[in-house]
């Protein structure tokens, strides 16, 4: 791995050891200190849980995001503009290819997403009945990825630029099995998903194939997919790159991802909001009540903190401005979204959250669209995994391209000695 180097540097001193660090040039807010010489000069490794300070990675020419100033681009572009301007295949094109398409690029595009084969018939049905009819969508959705790869002995061959058609079979396919195994619990059948009138549309239409939506409910699930397309190092895309760097298949390091974008402090938040805003309403608690709650140490507020946003979440903002609307095509009463805006408030002005710079990020407001879409709980987070797919994609490819080494932390060892091996029958 090379880095483009600064002429400055930055000194480490380790004892009586002197250690001069090239700084690694950036085009964002943070330059790089390149610390992959420290162990072999000094013995020391470097210690920061959580990776709030390092870039495993190689610098990424895909995403930026500036937490201070609350600033998300694409390969360039800024969120809000691609949220207004561009469809959902536009923004994972831009992703993948770094550009974004002309009309004829994008058309082959699509042609490519939607000709690819669909779920092999008779795999699926025995696939989907073998889990139990509570198995939670993102459980089954990573191991249906695991699962297509099975499928699909030629394509897990594929290397680099012949990668395309796995992009075209993940595009296709992973919202349909998500939609099939919606419509398995529901109605005993898979279903395919068709993206020709748009991607959003869709998968409306894969869920509810008997409904007829406002033509609202497509537009904003589309950008819901656009604004969660890709934020550079999370915890999924991290899981994907580290998965992808052991030179795994991209079905394999999408799978992993799926499990770590599951997690409650990830995108299993979505869910998480709604179950807290509902419980918040049925209780009878008061904001006040559970922002003490929270600040005893009992309980997170979800939805609520980011790793890296400091001010404000450029996509929780553009998901709230859409709530009401939404709301009101759907017919709903806003009592959800009030008290979302209650708590919202409330956390703005309280101290605790202040100090601390914690504002609702963007699985904030996704949930109460969702949920105003009529998408059951349980499948908020797989919307989040559709929309962050082509992240992972390009994250992956990236990865390649760049020839990444294996992901191999060191640790600090703070457990036992050695001591002498104890038999079973003289151990008490
Ligand atoms: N509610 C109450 N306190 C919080 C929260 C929260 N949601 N988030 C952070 N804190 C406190 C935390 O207790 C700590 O306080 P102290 O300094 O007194 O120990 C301080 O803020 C810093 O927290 P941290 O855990 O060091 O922060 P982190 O950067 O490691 O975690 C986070 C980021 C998103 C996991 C966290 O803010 C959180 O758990 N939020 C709730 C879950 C959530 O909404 N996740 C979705 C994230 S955005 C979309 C996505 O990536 O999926």
């Amino acid at each position: 791995m090379s880095f483009q180097r600064n002429p400055e540097t930055a000194l480490l001193l380790v004892g009586a050891e002197r250690l001069e660090l090239p700084i690694v040039a950036s085009n964002g807010r943070y330059q790089g200190i390149d610390v992959s010489k420290v162990r072999e000069a000094t013995g020391h490794v470097l210690v920061d849980p959580g990776a709030g300070n390092v870039s495993i990675c190689a610098p990424s020419e895909i995403t930026y995001l500036d937490g201070q100033e609350g600033i998300l681009q694409y390969r360039g572009y800024r969120i809000e503009e691609l949220a207004n301007h561009s469809t959902f295949l536009e923004t994972a094109y831009l992703l993948i290819y770094g550009e974004l398409p002309t009309h004829a690029e994008l058309q082959r595009f699509e042609t490519a997403i939607a000709a690819a084969p669909g779920l092999p018939a008779l795999a699926t049905d025995s696939f989907l009945r073998s889990f139990g009819a509570a198995g939670h969508p993102m459980a089954v959705l990573q191991s249906a990825i695991a699962w297509l790869e099975t499928q699909r002995p030629v394509l897990r061959q594929a290397e680099s630029l012949e990668m395309e058609p796995v992009f075209f079979d993940l595009l296709r396919n992973v919202p349909a099995l998500v939609a099939s195994w919606y419509a398995f619990r529901t109605r005993g059948e898979w279903v395919e998903f068709d993206p020709t009138d748009g991607y959003a549309k869709g998968l409306l239409q894969a869920f509810f194939p008997d409904a007829s939506h406002p033509q609202i409910f497509a537009d904003v699930l589309e950008t819901c997919l656009v604004v969660h397309a890709d934020h550079e190092q999370n915890c999924s895309t991290n899981t994907c790159r580290s998965i992808g760097s052991a030179q795994a298949s991209l079905y394999a390091s999408v799978a992993g991802a799926v499990g770590a974008l599951s997690g409650p402090l990830h995108g299993g938040a979505n869910e998480a909001v709604v179950a807290m805003l509902e419980d918040l309403l049925a209780s009878g608690m008061t904001v006040a009540d559970k922002l003490a709650e929270v600040k005893s140490g009992e309980a997170r507020l979800s939805g609520v903190g980011h790793r890296v946003y400091k001010n404000s979440d450029p996509r929780a903002e553009r998901l709230k401005q859409l709530c009401p609307e939404v709301l009101r095509a759907a017919g709903n009463d806003s009592q959800l979204l009030d008290i979302a805006h209650q708590l919202e408030n409330a956390v703005r002005e309280d101290e605790y959250f202040r100090r601390r710079k914690l504002y609702p990020n963007v699985d904030f407001y996704s949930g109460i669209l969702y949920k105003a879409m009529g998408i059951p709980v349980e499948f908020f987070t797989p919307m989040f995994a559709i929309g962050r797919l082509p992240g992972w994609i390009a994250h992956w490819v990236e990865g390649r391209e760049k020839k990444t080494r294996i992901y191999r932390p060191f640790q600090i060892y703070d457990g036992q000695s050695e001591r002498p091996y104890v038999p079973i029958d003289a151990r008490t």
